[in-house]
């Protein structure tokens, strides 16, 4: 809380709230959810100081403040992110890493999600989806989609990226631990038992041990590139650029894998099929491209296998996925520490200052979208292409050095759900009217969206 203005700077520092020592404004941030951010936006500007999660924190909002934010990294800003997070993520994660090390460790990740690679994941990744969507229609009851959605995501990145063959039970235990373990990667960082913290390091030791003893089982297959999952391509990856990942590493660099995956995915997910509910046209429209390209025959997915190309040809379904990901965009924002005093907007951004980016405030503030709080996947289209202004507009996977590696995956992901839900799923919602949204950690409707799948009559 002692962070203070640079008296060397003529500039005026951001207006703003401190809140209560210790714990500034962390409690009003958790009740209020994404309300606290567009209150405080309101009354104080697009860039605006406040203290979250243990330090006083300036949030930045608006494309331009963010693009100077995001292609400032080395030289006016580097990563920082909360203490809980630095240390449950661990020295070794990309998170943590900056400069030359980063920049390798990015390089070593590329390949994980290079098209070759997403190729050989594809018809794994349909196959969970597909699985997934088989049992969600077998049970008479509604499926609360959110927490069904987070199942489905942990169950990708552990079978299909990690190739880890552990059992049902295992499944479900590593899955619970995992829980824990996110539910606490944002928490106030006080080492106590029973605080947050401390269930989250338990958390982050169990799934190091397991996720361990599972590498050592694996049987790993690196050679040519007929990958079975990315764990082959991260070893390949590093090999070919001399390097050894120790254990310590690969345990790090993995849940950082799941970690990155799981929420972000899941909430996308979610959305995706509340979105497809609510605009019956859409999901119609969807299945007209699904036709009209042959995948689609008498309300049947063809069974022949899917190819990346023939899924990347689809340009609606291109579109309705970039539409969820610009209103209901999972991660709220990023965080970083100036390492140099700098302007923003006309005020200062002191060095040693924490600043938060935004990626929701500034897509529901930018002027480029038309009716922007409409859900209209045509924006994207050909002939509209609204996010053609300028891509710090639309960020859903951040931008700069730091964007999601994850993004071709993420978004592979999000398109096969989308053809299978529209080729092959009849669902309904099963509430009498729509959940209200919460956006923290990611966003999610509050009773996790109760919806009826019925599969195929
Ligand atoms: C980073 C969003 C899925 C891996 C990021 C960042 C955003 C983001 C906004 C940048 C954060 C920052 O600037 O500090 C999303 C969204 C996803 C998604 C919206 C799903 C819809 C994934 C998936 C993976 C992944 C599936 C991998 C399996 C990563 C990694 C980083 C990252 C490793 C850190 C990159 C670095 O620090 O260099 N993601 N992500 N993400 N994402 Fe994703």
């Amino acid at each position: 809380w002692t962070a203070t203005r640079d008296k060397s700077c003529k500039l005026p520092m951001p207006k703003g709230s401190m809140g209560f020592p210790i714990i500034g404004e962390t409690c009003h941030w958790f009740f209020q959810g994404a309300g606290f951010h567009a209150s405080r936006r309101q009354k104080y500007g697009n860039v605006f100081k406040t203290h979250l999660l243990g330090r006083p924190l300036i949030r930045v909002t608006g494309a331009e403040n963010v693009r100077k934010v995001l292609m400032g990294e080395h030289s006016l800003v580097t990563v920082d992110w909360p203490q809980s997070t630095s240390t449950l993520l661990g020295p070794n994660s990309l998170a943590n890493s900056i400069g030359d090390i980063h920049r390798k460790r990015r390089k070593i990740f590329a390949k994980v999600f290079s098209h070759e690679a997403l190729e050989s994941y594809l018809p794994k990744i349909q196959l969970v989806i597909q699985e997934t969507l088989r049992v969600w229609s077998s049970n008479p009851d509604p499926i609360n989609v959110y927490r069904e959605s987070q199942r489905l995501s942990f169950h990708m990145a552990v079978r299909v990226l990690l190739g880890f063959r552990v059992s049902e039970e295992e499944m479900h235990c590593l899955f619970h631990t995992f829980q824990d373990f996110v539910e606490n990667v944002f928490s106030l960082p006080i080492d106590l038992p029973f605080s947050g913290y401390r269930k989250g390091i338990r958390a982050r030791d169990s799934l190091q041990k397991s996720i361990e003893k599972a590498i050592r089982e694996k049987p790993l297959h690196t050679q040519g590139k007929d990958y079975t999952d990315a764990l082959d391509v991260l070893l390949e990856s590093a090999k070919e650029n001399n390097t050894e990942l120790t254990m310590q590493e690969l345990k790090e660099s993995t849940i950082e894998l799941i970690f990155a995956a799981f929420a972000t995915t899941a909430s996308a997910s979610t959305s995706l099929i509340m979105q497809l509910l609510r605009h019956p046209a859409v999901l119609e429209k969807l299945r007209e491209e699904l036709r009209s390209c042959g995948l689609l025959h008498d309300g049947c997915l063809c069974q022949g296998e899917l190819r990346l190309d023939s899924i990347i040809s689809l340009k609606y379904l291109d579109c309705v996925i970039k539409e969820v990901l610009r209103l209901f965009a999972p991660v709220s924002g990023g965080y970083r520490i100036a390492t140099q005093t700098f302007e923003l907007d006309g005020v200062q951004v002191p060095k040693g200052w924490s600043v938060m980016y935004s990626i929701r405030d500034t897509h529901d503030t930018s002027a480029v979208f038309k009716d922007v709080e409409a859900f209209d996947p045509d924006r994207f289209s050909p002939e509209r292409s609204e996010d053609r202004e300028g891509r710090f507009h639309y960020l859903p996977f951040g931008g700069g050095v730091r964007s999601c590696l994850g993004k071709q995956l993420a978004t592979l992901f999000l398109k096969l759900l989308a053809v299978e839900l529209a080729g092959g799923s009849r669902f309904e919602l099963a509430t009498r009217t729509f959940p209200r949204l919460i956006s923290v950690p990611v966003v999610h409707p509050t009773d996790g969206l109760r919806v009826k799948f019925f599969g195929l009559d």
